[in-house]
């Protein structure tokens, strides 16, 4: 929702900006702008569309400055425009503010300023804020930014610049993110690091009610109290290349491609001989033999991930558990109590939903662990405890290595709990830790086979568009699945809807008759998850059930399968050989790059699809 980034420093503000935005446009990609302090005047350029058209403004008209601020947006408060666009001016321009969050009272202060004389260009509620501080400044940035920022209701992310103070960047936050990123006679702001991984991997993360003036050698951070604070610098371990397309054609490829290391890394980094370890957890053993339930909490991919996390607690730790959406959590009165060990999962770490959950989770009590991906998110500095994912920026709006990370995440993690709760006897957790460990060869065998692009998956989706098109767009998707694959039914279907825009629905299987069979005519495709399990057969019948009716299928099987063979199947895509419950870790992998292939096919924006946006920071 939005990326912000501030520069200050020896080199071309404009080029900073850019780069810096480049790395945050999976953030929202409807409008963005950048705006630098140049011989004493705030300059700026900002447009509707893409950041390529910004990119090719600035190639005519370029800004001059070595100080300046950049946003890239996702439209919440009037639509997108040049004028909705950020940065955003006072009346005089000698001010420019960008914005990641929502104003609640923006209305009530508008009326105010308006009154007092502000005149305003655009309808977005960023806008009073640029007006607040310049009701509020008296030769002080920085003084005038606290004053600002205390009448501000909701959330917020800013930096702004001032063209009497061109020394400076100022930001500030509120339950929206924002960085320092500390370099060598140069500092930044961006709303996450990798903005600024291009020059310096060092990183301050800032937390809520903090205001933030960066110079050219030195960053200073105020509460709002204006008492000053000191704060750690964290040393990244990700790498600029990590964030950059690495050949592939897009990074959503790229990141599919990148799973088999990522699932190496991340059982290496917790399985030490037969224990698997979690040191920096900071739940005591004790504790953790204590809870009686589980909650788990998230939004989109990662509550898809938390649905097969309910499915391996259960069966393996013995502990009643329940997933929900974030914002189902968060509204209703959920019975979690000091008893209850809620997971709260999220990729970024900031999504407004989940972090609200876990506000509210322990508001009442609840332990909270989250399992994050970004480093010194909101999300994981709440927490109680802290699983990271490790899995490496995640760039395309679509989530992937995020999604198998998370899961083996849970795996780790239930293990973990079974072992120390006794839950499951010795042999069994032996032979799992066994299973467990093939998975990430297996990965990677699987995607070898996708590794040209003419492969099987992009042949289907060629096809899909043929019969598309031969049924005058009437087709679509259904995802079936049951026990721990029924979250990737859903997970199948939601990369589709997103990023190739096909009408798709995710059920447990056995839900069919009570529904879905009725959609059954020519025209759906149902992709069967029918890899070896208990319910295996009954997914045999699933399937004659929908051939019956003419419904094309694409089953994805175990290889070596014979008996699918004989059942009339449209299409096969196989997965090797595993335990049933490590399955899904396998099973995701081509139905993440079947909803590529039928974007590609579409000729979508697979990275940017439209109106979605990668870390909603806003409810
Ligand atoms: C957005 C993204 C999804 C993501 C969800 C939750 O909707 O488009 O890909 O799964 O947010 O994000 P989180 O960062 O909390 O995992």
């Amino acid at each position: 929702m939005c990326g912000i980034v501030g520069y200050i420093g020896p080199r071309k503000a404009q080029d900073v900006l850019l780069k810096g935005l480049s790395r945050l446009e999976y953030r929202g990609y409807d409008s963005a702008g950048i705006a630098a302090i140049s011989s004493h005047a705030v300059e700026m350029v900002k447009r509707k569309g893409k950041l390529k058209v910004l990119y090719e403004e600035l190639e005519t008209h370029p800004i001059k400055g070595n100080v300046g601020i950049g946003h890239t947006r996702w439209a919440t408060h009037g639509v997108p425009s040049d004028a909705n666009a950020h940065p955003h001016l006072d009346c005089k321009a000698r001010l420019a503010v960008v914005h990641n969050g929502i104003i609640e009272n923006y209305s009530e202060l508008k009326d105010g300023l308006i009154k007092e004389g502000h005149k305003f260009r655009s309808e977005t509620d960023t806008e009073v804020i640029s007006h607040l501080i310049e009701k509020f400044y008296h030769g002080n940035l920085e003084a005038a930014v606290h004053k600002a920022a205390r009448l501000l209701k909701g959330t917020y992310a800013i930096a702004v610049i001032h063209k009497d103070e061109p020394d400076k960047v100022v930001g500030a936050r509120l339950d929206s993110p924002l960085i320092v990123g500390v370099g060598k006679g140069e500092n930044f702001l961006a709303s996450d690091a990798t903005a600024v991984l291009d020059y310096t991997k060092n990183v301050i993360y800032l937390d809520n009610n903090q205001v933030i003036t960066i110079t050219r050698n030195k960053v200073t951070v105020k509460e709002m109290s204006g008492r000053t604070v000191r704060k750690p610098v964290t040393r990244l371990k990700w790498d600029v290349s990590q964030a950059e397309k690495g050949g592939y054609s897009h990074f959503m490829l790229k990141e599919i491609f990148e799973q088999g290391d990522i699932l190496a890394k991340i059982l290496d980094e917790r399985i030490k001989g037969q224990k698997i370890v979690f040191e920096q957890l900071k739940i005591r053993g004790v504790a953790l033999k204590k809870f009686k339930r589980a909650a788990i909490v998230a939004c989109g991919t990662a509550y898809h991930a938390g649905l097969a996390g309910k499915y391996m607690i259960e069966e393996l730790v013995k502990m009643p558990c329940w997933t929900d959406t974030s914002s189902e959590f968060r509204y209703r009165d959920p019975i979690v109590d000091k008893d209850t060990l809620v997971i709260i999962v999220s990729q970024s770490g900031e999504t407004a939903d989940s972090l609200a959950a876990l506000r509210e989770a322990k508001k009442k009590g609840a332990t909270v662990v989250s399992i994050c991906n970004v480093l010194g998110s909101s999300i994981a500095r709440e927490s109680d405890g802290v699983i990271y994912t490790h899995a490496g920026p995640e760039i395309a709006v679509a989530s992937t290595k995020a999604y198998t990370a998370q899961l083996a995440i849970f795996y780790l993690f239930t293990l973990y709990l079974a072992a120390l709760r006794k839950t499951i006897p010795n042999s069994r957790y032996a032979y799992l830790l066994k299973e467990l460990k093939k998975v990430p060869a297996l990965a990677q065998q699987l995607l070898s086979e996708y590794k040209s692009e003419y492969n099987s998956l992009a042949a289907y989706a060629q096809e899909f568009k043929r019969y598309y098109i031969k049924q005058h767009n009437k087709s679509y998707f259904l995802y079936l699945g049951r026990n721990i694959n029924y979250p990737n039914a859903l997970e199948g279907a939601l990369k589709l809807k997103e990023i190739a825009y096909i009408s798709a629905e995710g059920y447990p299987a056995g839900e069919m008759k009570h529904g879905p069979i009725a959609l059954i005519d020519e025209n759906p495709w149902v992709v069967c998850i029918a890899t070896q399990s208990a319910t295996y057969d009954k997914m045999l019948s699933n399937i004659q059930e929908i051939k019956a009716r003419n419904g094309i299928i694409i089953a994805v099987a175990t290889e070596g399968d014979k008996e699918l063979i004989h059942q009339n199947i449209n299409y096969i895509i196989e997965i090797p050989k595993i335990d049933e419950l490590f399955s899904p870790l396998l099973v995701a992998i081509p139905l993440q790059l079947l909803a590529y292939y039928v974007s590609k096919e579409f000729g979508h924006d697979i990275d940017q699809p439209r109106n979605l946006a990668k870390s909603v920071t806003v409810e």
